[in-house]
């Protein structure tokens, strides 16, 4: 066991008390024996860039940041991943040689958790449908624009924010009436879902699969409930599926390395862990 001093690290974010982040880096701090903490800093708008700037003061290595401060971590910066300045977002902060350094592993979370639960998916995806156009969606296409999937469309219910996205995102990125959705699906071989339908109270989202091919991957970002009733109806119909908790349990790895040394691993323990405790199991 290390003796020596404490590292710290967190997640800062407002508001930042349901973020599962702690639970996950306090996994990995106790299955390295590392010395360290990982906390949650709820912090106001108008305090965010008082709290970037006084990270080092306050003793932290770095932090994850989350909703609403990923532009503004960006801004704060000193050197950014080619990452980060694609998305003018960060969501993990830390030093190097006396350099705040930022990046935005959303995209990488996203890319690792279908390449582990559905291995090969890119292999024969030439087509994505993204439903949505927020911070999320536009981390995600970035990661399907690394993979080289030749085709990506839009789908939004404010279309202008899809157009907005398209344009950023450069690219072969299209942009469909959320009216035509149904249309849409007929030629997707990946359909995520990036909007906060079908999450524990808020609405469904109420799309029938029927237009879709059985070979096509669907996965959700939502991950409470875990099975969101998009994800169960295309179980139910036979097409393969991936959950959105992975993609919060793989964001957090870089994090992890940069701030206590270790690379780790995303394993099924840790999946039944943060399952427990969003399903009520553990507290
Ligand atoms: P994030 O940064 O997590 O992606 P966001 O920027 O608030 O969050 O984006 C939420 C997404 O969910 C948006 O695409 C939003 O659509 P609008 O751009 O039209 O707001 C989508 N969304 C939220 N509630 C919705 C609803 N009831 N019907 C359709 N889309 C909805």
């Amino acid at each position: 066991m290390n003796t020596g001093t404490i590292l710290r690290a967190g997640v800062v974010g407002h508001p930042v008390k349901h973020s599962r982040s702690p639970i996950i880096h306090g996994y990995w701090l106790e299955q390295f024996g590392i010395n360290g903490r990982y906390d949650r800093y709820d912090v106001k708008p108008e305090d965010f860039s008082h709290f970037v700037k006084t990270l080092s003061e306050q003793g932290l290595q770095g932090v994850n940041v989350t909703i609403p401060h990923k532009e503004a971590a960006f801004l704060a910066l000193d050197e950014a991943t080619d990452r980060a300045r694609r998305l003018k977002a960060a969501n993990t902060l830390w030093f190097e040689n006396g350099k705040l350094w930022g990046d935005n592993t959303d995209s990488i979370g996203f890319l690792a958790n279908l390449d582990q639960g559905h291995p090969g998916w890119d292999i024969n995806a030439k087509s994505a449908l993204i439903l949505g156009a927020g911070g999320a969606a536009r981390a995600i296409i970035a990661g399907l624009q690394e993979r080289n999937i030749e085709k990506i469309t839009i789908v939004n219910r404010t279309r202008e924010r899809a157009e907005e996205l398209a344009l950023m995102s450069g690219g072969q990125v299209a942009v469909a009436e959320w009216s035509k959705l149904s249309f849409q699906l007929e030629s997707a071989d990946l359909v995520v879902n990036t909007t906060s339908l079908g999450m524990s109270g808020q609405p469904d989202l109420d799309l029938s699969l029927d237009p879709l091919g059985k070979n096509a991957l669907v996965t959700d970002i939502v991950y409470v409930p875990l099975e969101t009733n998009l994800l169960k109806q295309a179980r139910l119909r036979g097409n393969p599926v991936v959950d959105g908790l992975g993609m919060l349990l793989h964001q957090a790895v870089p994090g992890f390395e940069h701030w206590f040394g270790k690379r780790p691993v995303v394993t099924d323990a840790l999946r039944h862990l943060v399952e427990d405790h969003i399903t009520g199991i553990r507290a």
